[in-house]
């Protein structure tokens, strides 16, 4: 594909939060590294009646206010100067006839092209169809692609019929279906871990690992985004998508390259051995919890019944993990911001150490994704000047202290590069997505099928109580380490 053509953008959704705080300092920051193409003109499309001017002010102030770099007024005009704004609905095909004519007489019809879907997700079906029926997917020279934001779909039948309806205008190759979990330095860095290194591949499965805890926790609660997230939930928000996107990186079999059908066959692989929790045995595998005060929350349904916390004990039917439970939790206004994958190994055969209970404390290795970005390794020592008495020690690698405070850049960066470059290692491919839904489906609608209220918990605790049972019934607990978590 022809990446020396000029390339437009399209964000549909330019008034909208993640264009101000996530995909336009992204993009400033590419452009600054000098990573965007030559010729390049990025084009906010939505409602909103935004004059040229009142458009690049609000981009402006977005930067000064969630921007993680520090750049200089020139840059940012530089920048700006690529930037314009298309007031249209996104329900009326002469609106979008009237943007592809623009388009075309910048790029002369041949031009490369990506359009982001940062809208609410409800428009994106309709969004796409007008683009094929004003031409605009029609690949003629340049690659025409779409990036889709996330949720995709609310459920298996949503995400299949949304599936189908794209796949009507656009091959599964032109379509990037956005987690933004995948563009994270640390999640990327779970494959380096395991396969440019020897040392943990050959402990990587059922002999000895005794167990996998993914944790995602948030201390904030849903702030202005109620009206979302209180028709979504935790579990269609963070389970269906960033933890399994995670469980199914720890997981996965090496794929034989890093090349995007490799390695999405190998995630697929995993999910689809993700055995189904049983109907009668969901509501012993899994707790669903709101936040005390949730309700009262500006835009909540005094009633509502959305979970905000969600955890989960999953088992993955094949020869590596047979038998390791997969602990997941996420939820929002817990103790502290924490994602955080360990790797619990187990115990020594045989204990040559007096220990307290005859009992030793569990090797663990523990990927922490954010915020304090690293990886730890916990083992046993003998402590000096002691006939053989042990404890538990660490071993730490801190990104910052290794590649500097400012190294990791933020996760669309690499995703919107990588969009540009047309590699789709790092999106969700369609039988991804509906594995994914496949498995979450029956639990949200056992969950849906009860009559009582949620369990609460205290905002700025670990969660419920009942989340704690999930893993003491297994002679288990949530790990604590350093006691951050626990
Ligand atoms: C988003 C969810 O996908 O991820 C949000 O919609 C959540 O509810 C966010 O807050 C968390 O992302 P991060 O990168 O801050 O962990």
């Amino acid at each position: 594909m022809n990446n020396t053509l000029p390339t437009s953008i399209v964000i549909f959704g330019a008034s909208g939060d993640l264009t101000q705080r996530k995909l336009v300092p992204s993009l400033f920051n590419l452009f600054r590294k000098g990573r965007m193409p030559k010729k390049f003109r990025i084009v906010g499309s939505g409602n909103t009646a935004f004059s040229e001017d009142q458009f690049h002010a609000r981009l402006a102030d977005g930067m000064k206010q969630f921007a993680s770099f520090k750049y200089s007024e020139e840059e940012w005009k530089n920048f700006a100067s690529n930037l314009t704004y298309q007031q249209g609905r996104y329900t009326d095909l002469a609106d979008f006839k009237k943007l592809g004519g623009i388009l075309d007489k910048w790029d002369g019809g041949t031009g490369n092209r990506i359009y982001y879907m940062a809208t609410p997700p409800d428009i994106f079906p309709n969004i796409i169809d007008l683009l094929g029926l004003s031409g605009q997917l029609r690949e003629n020279g340049g690659w025409r692609r779409v990036v889709i934001e996330k949720p995709f779909g609310i459920d298996l039948a949503s995400a299949q019929s949304l599936n189908a309806q794209i796949h009507k205008t656009l091959t599964e190759n032109q379509i990037y279906r956005i987690d933004h979990y995948l563009g994270k330095e640390t999640v990327q860095n779970i494959l380096v871990t395991r396969f440019a290194n020897t040392i943990f591949e050959p402990l990587w499965n059922r002999n000895y690992i005794d167990h996998v805890e993914i944790t995602v926790a948030e201390q904030v609660g849903v702030e202005h985004r109620a009206g979302y997230y209180d028709t979504i939930g935790v579990v269609r928000d963070m389970l269906q998508n960033h933890l399994l996107q995670l469980v199914s990186l720890v997981a996965m079999e090496p794929p034989s390259s890093f090349e995007a059908s490799a390695l999405r066959n190998e995630k697929v692989k995993v999910l689809s051995s993700i055995q189904p929790v049983k109907q009668e045995n969901i509501l012993n595998n899994t707790v669903l919890a709101q936040y005390k005060g949730y309700r009262a929350e500006e835009g909540v349904k005094a009633d509502s019944t959305t979970p905000t916390y969600a955890a989960l004990r999953l088992q993955i039917d094949n020869w590596r993990w047979q038998g390791v439970p997969f602990y997941l939790r996420s939820g929002k206004q817990l103790a502290q911001k924490l994602s955080q994958i360990t790797i619990e190994f187990k115990e020594p055969p045989h204990l040559l150490f007096p220990t307290a209970q005859g009992r030793i404390t569990p090797n663990m290795l523990v990927l922490y994704l954010q915020p304090d970005e690293g990886i730890h390794w916990r083992f046993e020592a003998k402590v000096p000047d002691t006939a053989a008495d042990m404890r538990s020690v660490d071993m730490e690698f801190h990104y910052a202290d290794s590649f500097g405070k400012t190294a990791i850049p933020e996760s669309y960066e690499r995703l919107l590069l990588d969009a540009l470059a047309g590699d789709a290692s790092l999106f969700t491919r369609a039988d991804e997505v509906e594995t994914a839904w496949a498995l979450i489906d029956p639990i949200i609608e056992t969950w849906d099928a009860q009559k009582q209220p949620l369990p609460e918990y205290k905002s700025g605790d670990w969660g419920p109580a009942e989340a704690d049972k999930l893993l003491s019934r297994d002679g288990r607990s949530w790990s604590n380490w350093d006691g951050r978590v626990g």
